[in-house]
């Protein structure tokens, strides 16, 4: 069967909503910074928020609910060849509280952790969150593609850093780690004993003909000493509802999911956890059309670029709904997305909250109707005149 692209709703609903994404602009500043999608919600996630509400099923989670763990493990089974234990699991509030629980048992305060910029910007609070200090080991960049720096890795361990915080995909440049990219990092990792944190929260949104390879599942070291954050929040837009998954596949790191107060587990939501549930078990033809409305829209972005601000451009994403853009040469100074908001009315995430490597960028949201991409270029080419 064709897979039929998600249609974003109007904007005159999308006014409606109060979100974050939403609420923050006036209405002639067109909102595509941070990461909420503008389409509607899978129907099957409607539906059974909308059960959900008329049996007032709106008490604390079920710590024994393993709908949303077997679930997720299904998925990850058919989209990754990959089938973790939902018994190794824990629920929690979002993946930044997966990330920071988990740094709170694997380092003593000061313990240095390594995070790759340009990244998505909560990294640089949430390892001081956790206890830690932010070790800067930028992704090389050749001009054409992004990568890990392994070498750079491995050097930071050598000097004290005791683990990683990854982001796969990573968030902004939408970066799908090879295989053997990961094997490495694994390897290098365990011989300096350290640990590594895989954020996995826009592994779903992996663009179609590119390969997503789930850390866990990439060898016993990678088992041995990583812990997923998984969550169902980017791909199917429920940011909002609260729920991620710790994922373990060893007993060391099973153990330190065990040892999290159960306060941990309540806080997450439990319209989260149903949603989770449905999005993983019964959404996934959405979530194809979905990514097949983003790929195109990528697609559609370049071809206006092309033709309306060659100036601009795009480092093309594997994954995800988000648009790295380099608009250096248009002269607007290190924080392009100021500009754009001030001059072209377009809300775009600043690109040097990013890290240093983010001078001169911004980034785009993607999860949208082409229409708003269209605009969207057509008003910074006339600011940039
Ligand atoms: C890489 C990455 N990690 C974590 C988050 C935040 O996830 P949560 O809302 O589950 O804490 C985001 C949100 O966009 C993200 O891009």
């Amino acid at each position: 069967m064709p897979t039929i692209p998600t249609a974003a709703d109007a904007l005159t609903i999308l006014r409606r909503r109060t979100s974050e994404k939403w609420g923050v602009y006036p209405d002639d500043v067109l909102p595509m910074f941070v990461a909420e999608m503008d389409f509607p919600l899978a129907p099957a996630i409607k539906k059974a928020l909308h059960e959900a509400i008329d049996l007032g099923d709106t008490g604390y989670v079920n710590p024994r609910d393993t709908g949303a763990r077997e679930a997720f493990r299904d998925y990850a089974g058919a989209s990754w060849g990959w089938e973790p234990d939902p018994e190794r699991m824990g629920i929690t509030t979002d993946v930044s509280v997966v990330i920071v629980e988990s740094l709170r048992r694997l380092i003593q305060p000061g313990d240095g952790v390594v995070i790759t910029p340009p990244i998505y910007p909560p990294f640089y609070d949430l390892v001081p969150e956790g206890g830690g200090v932010v070790v800067e080991v930028p992704l090389a960049d050749d001009g054409n593609a992004y990568a890990l720096d392994l070498e750079g890795i491995d050097r930071a361990l050598a000097g004290g850093a005791k683990g990683v915080l990854l982001c796969s995909p990573h968030n902004p440049v939408g970066l799908v780690h090879e295989r053997a990219t990961l094997e490495e990092l694994a390897r290098i990792v365990a011989r300096h004993d350290g640990f590594v944190i895989s954020d996995e929260i826009h592994a779903p949104l992996t663009h179609h003909g590119v390969e997503f390879t789930p850390y866990l599942a990439v060898s016993d070291q990678a088992r041995s000493h990583g812990i997923a954050a998984e969550s169902g929040s980017k791909a199917f837009n429920l940011a909002g509802l609260k729920t991620a998954l710790f994922v373990a596949e060893s007993d060391r790191m099973t153990d330190l999911i065990r040892s999290l107060p159960e306060e941990v587990t309540f806080r997450a939501g439990q319209f989260g956890l149903i949603a989770t549930r449905e999005g993983f078990a019964r959404s996934r033809d959405w979530l194809d059309g979905t990514i097949a409305a983003v790929q195109g829209n990528a697609d559609h972005l370049q071809a206006e670029l092309d033709e309306h601000l060659p100036a601009v451009r795009l480092r093309r994403p594997s994954a995800s709904y988000l648009a790295w853009l380099d608009m250096s040469a248009l002269g607007w100074g290190d924080d392009p997305a100021a500009t754009a908001e001030q001059r072209a009315r377009v809300a775009l995430s600043s690109g040097p909250r990013f890290g240093p490597q983010g001078a001169g960028f911004a980034r785009m949201n993607l999860a949208c109707s082409p229409d708003t991409i269209t605009e969207a270029v057509r008003r910074l080419a006339a600011a940039a005149g």
